[in-house]
């Protein structure tokens, strides 16, 4: 599929990379297809000579160059960016945009070109774990929404959603996910400590508990609920009852609850700032 087409990552960054890194793995696009542009000449040396993607300093002759423009900045840097590419984009080209918070019709807007998918992948991305969500603009044709497909699939598992809506659902709960899951696992770490572990140890007990019951979670047969594989190792008068009567008394469900549905209010806070600097309505008024 990119055999003769060009995927510039505008924004040579930690994600960039992962999905430069997977595509070459995967053998879905060849190095020199790829560009890598971005301020400091040193970094896209540095991707140069690690893959063989072609290093540009300029964000608007990049943009030109590729038929598939990947939005890779961060969300502070993004106003400027899109206004730097201001006409600069092919008209049949995919505005790919993973950054956090930027609705469709600002992306759109900015750059005066409606073909434009956007992303929420997520940290685990760097090792080809990852998960993204992702939604299209009506415009995008169905030969673009297959490669926006293959990009996002170098990073991991891809679910496509019709409505824009769910990114920011997404952004809540597998983008902002692995924050939670660390936490969580920062806090066993710890207890495990307390107790009298060693680190080392703590850290190698609670990381293959929690690959472990991942694993066995999603290789069971018949995909048990949750609750049922919990009840499994919960022995009447035993350790999980103790540990879990004072888990529900402490209200944790009710704070993971709130703390997913904060990230999603502050993601469509985000969202709503974003709105007031769009430079203007999409050409022709048009509703994205
Ligand atoms: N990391 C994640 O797990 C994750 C998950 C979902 C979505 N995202 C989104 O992905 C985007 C990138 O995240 P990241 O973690 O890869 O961030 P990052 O490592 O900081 O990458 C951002 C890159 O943009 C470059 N940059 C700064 N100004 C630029 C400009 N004017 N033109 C072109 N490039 C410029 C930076 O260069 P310098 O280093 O020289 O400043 C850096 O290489 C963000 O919008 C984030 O919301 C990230």
């Amino acid at each position: 599929m990119f055999e003769n087409r060009k995927i510039a990552f505008i924004g040579p960054g930690a994600m960039a990379e992962a999905m430069i890194a997977g595509l070459i793995r995967r053998e879905v696009a060849r190095p020199e297809m790829l560009i890598a542009s971005g301020p400091r000449r040193e970094r896209v040396d540095e991707l140069h000579s690690r893959y063989g993607v072609q290093p540009y300093d300029d964000n608007a002759a990049a943009a030109g160059a590729a038929e598939v423009v990947v939005l890779s900045v961060k969300p502070q840097r993004l106003d400027a960016v899109l206004a730097g590419m201001r006409g600069a984009i092919q008209p049949e080209a995919l505005v790919l945009s993973i950054v956090a918070g930027a609705p469709i019709a600002k992306i759109a807007g900015f750059l005066n070109h409606n073909a434009v998918v956007r992303a929420m992948p997520n940290t685990p991305a760097q090792i080809g774990e990852g998960i993204s969500v992702w939604t299209a603009a009506p415009v995008v044709s169905d030969d673009q929404r297959e490669m926006a497909r293959q990009i996002l699939a170098a990073l991991g598992d891809e679910i496509f959603l019709e409505e824009e809506n769910y990114l920011n659902m997404a952004t809540a709960l597998s983008g902002t996910g692995p924050a939670y899951v660390f936490l969580f696992m920062e806090a066993m770490v710890d207890a495990g400590v307390h107790l009298g572990f060693p680190r080392r140890v703590a850290e190698q007990l609670v990381a293959q508990t929690v690959r472990g019951s991942v694993d066995f979670y999603t290789q069971s047969k018949d995909a048990p609920h949750l609750a049922h594989l919990r009840n499994q190792v919960t022995s009447p008068g035993g350790t999980s009852a103790a540990a879990l009567y004072y888990l529900e008394k402490a209200g944790f469900r009710t704070a993971i609850s709130r703390a997913i549905w904060a990230a999603y209010e502050r993601s469509r806070e985000l969202g709503r700032d974003a709105k007031a600097h769009w430079p203007e309505q999409v050409s022709g008024g048009e509703e994205i």
